[in-house]
């Protein structure tokens, strides 16, 4: 069985609630396994366990979120260490840009190597019905992509 780790970081709650509607899209594939954690909670060994990631964090100061930034640091070397190549997604909520964001994340999981399994999804402004939909169909295509192994 498939497993996809959905890892995030939120100091509002609006990160959160796009990592739970990822969390729900992707549990409607019977075929992988999902779990949904905070960055902080997530260490090499959960990394390890997973077949995908997906990532969800916000866009502050113009960077990625300190919370994931501090996850995908701690993480870095032990993932090289162990040969860790995963596809990953990235959900960046943002107040109205989010590409710097996007643009770090990027750069630090290309360093892995992680390898991108869909384009990054921006979702900006106050989280609304369609920025739910958006997080749960791209948690329904990662876990199903990975039920199909076509990454
Ligand atoms: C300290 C801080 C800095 C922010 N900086 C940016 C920014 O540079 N660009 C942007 O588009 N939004 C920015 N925002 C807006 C957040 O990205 C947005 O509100 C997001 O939904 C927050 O999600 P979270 O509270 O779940 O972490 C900032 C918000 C905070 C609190």
């Amino acid at each position: 069985m498939a497993s996809l780790l959905i890892s995030y970081h939120s100091q509002s709650g609006a990160c959160a609630q796009l990592a739970r509607a990822a969390c729900r899209g992707a549990r409607r594939e019977a075929e992988t396994e999902v779990s949904l954690l905070r960055a902080w909670d997530v260490g090499v060994g959960e990394l390890q366990a997973a077949d995908g990631l997906l990532l969800v964090a916000a866009e502050n100061s113009g960077y990625l979120s300190g919370g994931m930034k501090d996850f995908l640091d701690r993480v870095f070397y032990p993932a090289i260490d162990r040969s860790l190549v995963l596809p990953y997604a990235l959900v960046i909520s943002a107040g109205n840009d989010g590409r710097g964001a996007v643009r770090q994340a990027t750069r630090i999981l290309s360093g892995i190597p992680f390898s991108p399994a869909a384009e990054p999804l921006i979702l900006r402004g106050e989280v609304q019905l369609a920025h739910m939909q958006a997080a749960e169909d791209l948690g329904q295509a990662m876990a199903a992509g990975l039920a199909m192994g076509i990454y």
